[in-house]
């Protein structure tokens, strides 16, 4: 089963958005790593991006059934969706929560997650590279927390 790499909104302006603060990185760039990365770790990568909430909320139902584990960059879904907390607990399959920039440098209303609630662990303020770091933690995971 593929580790399903979910990106929630305003992340398919990246490359054009706040270069500053997220970087140059393209979300095409950003496909490509995490498919190079998983065809290095071994891993099935299922790479998708959405602006909608209740997206996101069916795709971590479907990954239940479907996914290794989940890698999601909730963007400012994160800060606000208990929907989305309550979606991930539902899942059973570990989830790596991820972000570009490092939230807790940033304003106040970033300092918060609701996806933390539900993930093994968070990689934040390394860009692009962190999904990297966050595909190798899935790959290193003990077998009784993969199946
Ligand atoms: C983000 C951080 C969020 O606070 C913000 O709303 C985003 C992107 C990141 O990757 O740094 O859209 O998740």
């Amino acid at each position: 089963r593929p580790v399903y790499v979910l990106n929630g909104p305003n992340l398919n302006l990246l490359g054009l958005r706040q270069p500053e603060i997220y970087g140059a990185t393209t979300l095409e760039d950003l496909r490509a790593l995490c498919l190079e990365t998983g065809a290095r770790l071994g891993l099935g990568i299922d790479f998708r991006q959405t602006n909608h909430e209740g997206v996101l909320v069916e795709w971590i139902h479907e990954a239940r059934t479907q996914a290794r584990a989940v890698v999601l960059n909730a963007a400012a879904y994160t800060h606000t969706s208990v929907a989305l907390l309550d979606a991930l607990l539902a899942c059973e399959r570990p989830v790596v929560e991820v972000h570009l920039s490092n939230i807790h440098r940033r304003e106040a209303f970033r300092h918060h997650s609701y996806v933390s609630q539900a993930a093994l662990g968070m990689i934040c303020g390394f860009g692009a590279h962190g999904y990297v770091l966050a595909l190798e933690a899935v790959a290193a995971l003990p077998p009784a927390a993969r199946s």
